[in-house]
């Protein structure tokens, strides 16, 4: 049987990822997996933190502490919080490990004896004040390609593109923040993506037809048009795993080298053996979700460093990159200070919430806004006043009038073929990973029962159906139509909104995970169940609190 591997972009164990993050690979990732499980594929969701760079290493320095520690104390609230999220992972793992290290250096023992890994020798930048070499976060200074002034050594956080610290306008020490720099000669080593080009395009070429987004195939090809270059994967950095070879013992792997290696190491964090049956297995489809700005490591160097070391993994079957979510035209940024993080978020409303709205507004093709007022229509106007009021008005009369009848919950001959279109078009879009018009099938589904209920109105047919053997007849199939319609609500809004879903099923005492083979079973309805409201509207004091954060 098919296998696939789900995995979400590793999110740096130094801050809280905001909810540009979240949205950008974590939550579609999540929402797409549990997709898969509730089809009974042989799935498992891979994430975990990313726990080297300089980024971490600078804010430990800032702090006092040593960047392992700050980084496990981090990596736990981030468990806590995805799971606050009801993130669904089979593992939210972490890179710093014996069993990513054991997997790092085996990449690297191979890419090397296979002859994909060079030496280089570069000019760094030096502060002469702090007397060490600045790597990646180290520096900071403006963008050559878009003029933004904050971009780090090794990427600009704005557009996206990777930097040679030499590259940058006006370079700047973070430690320091003074210009007192000079570039020394450093020996580094790099892997030799020149050697690979072919193979990487054939690789891209082949592999984007598989859902890859549009902006994943578009960005790795224009990479390969303009000819891969050797990239260095060691930095003269103090946290980090050693370079295992003589000659290199004051450098450290690059962080970037071992973070996609992660996804292997964390499945072996899962489990010591069953790791294999996923990724040494001969029908394993690897889904990967991520940010635009991870492309280029996972549409070219990932692939490169799998291919160069020829140890057996699948390369991406899909890459899935989200442009940007923004906030008043601004990326949703730690280092911009824009945007809400997601501990934040979770004090001002429930995950559902958040989750839902959010895959409604996923910068799926091109980048989107968030504000106050979408926020507000997706809330009220969507999950509170169309999917709610569905799920309320439709439990509330049959509670009502089931214990007079006898109700067949199953969908009337009228309406079937319609809910049977927008079931089967949930599933064609999850297949192709087109995330939120899947979700606009759920919606759909409520809509359909909505106008049920204002067509039929059942509360007329209910007064009628005393005396009325064709009115009664009629209630009968109106009420078991939308109770119906309520289940299915309630087992295809899983993915987004676990919360709802759990609560919609109780209603039909289903208290296990929702499977899509439950939609063509009959369900029972515990009409003694007193029906609550499933979603409130936002306060209106919700502006408020996104502005304070
Ligand atoms: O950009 C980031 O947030 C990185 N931490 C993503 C790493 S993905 C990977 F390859 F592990
Ligand atoms: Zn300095």
């Amino acid at each position: 049987m098919e296998k696939i591997i789900v995995t979400a972009a590793l999110p740096y164990s130094y801050s809280i990822p905001h909810l540009g993050n979240f949205v950008g690979s974590v939550l579609p990732a999540d929402v797409y997996y549990k997709y898969l499980r509730m089809k009974g594929a042989d799935a498992i969701f891979i994430c975990g933190s990313d726990q080297h760079g300089t980024s971490g290493e600078l804010k430990a320095m800032k702090e006092g502490k040593d960047p392992e520690e700050l980084s496990n104390e981090m990596h736990a609230k981030l468990k806590k919080l995805f799971d606050s999220y009801e993130c669904s992972f089979t593992f939210y793992g972490k890179t710093h490990t014996p069993e990513n290290r054991d997997t790092v250096y085996e990449f690297f023992n191979s890419l090397n004896k296979n002859g994909y890994i060079g030496e280089t020798e570069s000019e760094m930048p030096y502060c002469n004040v702090d007397n060490m070499i600045l790597a990646d976060s180290f520096i900071e200074g403006t963008c050559p390609f878009c003029s933004y002034t904050k971009a780090k050594g090794n990427q600009c956080e704005n557009c996206g593109r990777l930097l040679d610290p030499a590259q940058l306008v006006e370079p700047r020490c973070t430690i320091c923040h003074k210009y007192d720099i000079t570039f020394k000669k450093v020996k580094n080593l790099a892997l030799l993506l020149d050697k690979l080009q072919d193979e990487i395009e054939r690789f891209i070429k082949e592999r984007s037809k598989n859902h890859w987004s549009k902006s994943a195939k578009n960005k790795a090809l224009s990479y390969i048009k303009e000819g891969l270059k050797p990239r260095d994967i060691t930095r003269k950095t103090r946290w980090g795993f050693p370079v295992p070879l003589k000659g290199f013992e004051d450098t450290k792997l690059y962080v970037w080298f071992d973070a996609p290696i992660g996804y292997i190491g964390i499945t072996k964090e899962w489990d010591n053996n069953r790791w294999r049956e996923y990724w040494l297995g001969k029908d394993t489809k690897l889904i990967q979700f991520m940010g635009k700005d991870n492309i280029e490591f996972h549409a070219l160097v990932w692939p490169g460093m799998l291919i160069g070391s020829a140890l057996g993994f699948p390369l991406p079957y899909t890459i899935k990159a989200s442009e940007y979510l923004l906030d008043h035209g601004l990326k949703f940024s730690k280092s911009s200070a824009t945007g809400l993080d997601m501990q934040a978020a979770l004090g001002i409303l429930e995950p559902d919430y958040w989750r839902f709205a959010l895959i409604s507004l996923y910068p799926e093709t091109a980048d989107t806004e968030f504000s106050t007022e979408t926020m507000f229509s997706i809330v009220n106007g969507v999950m509170n006043d169309n999917i709610g009021n569905f799920v309320n008005r439709a439990l509330s009369m049959a509670k009502r009038d089931a214990p007079r009848r006898q109700l067949r919950i199953a969908i009337e001959d009228g309406y079937r073929k319609e809910a049977e279109n927008i079931i089967k078009e949930y599933i064609s879009n999850f297949e192709s990973l087109n995330l939120r018009e899947a979700m606009r099938c759920v919606v759909a589904l409520s809509t359909l029962g909505n106008s049920i209920i204002g067509n039929k109105q059942p509360w007329l047919l209910s007064k009628k159906a005393g005396s009325d053997a064709d009115a009664a007849e009629e209630l009968n199939r109106v009420l078991g139509t939308v109770v119906c319609l309520v289940y299915k609500v309630g087992i295809l809004i899983w993915p987004f909104a676990p919360g709802a879903s759990g609560k919609i099923l109780s209603y039909f005492k289903v208290n296990s995970e929702p499977r899509m083979d439950m939609l063509d079973q009959e369900p029972k309805l515990d009409t003694s169940k007193e029906v609550k409201p499933i979603f409130t509207k936002l306060p209106e004091s919700f502006a408020e609190h996104i502005t304070k954060g």
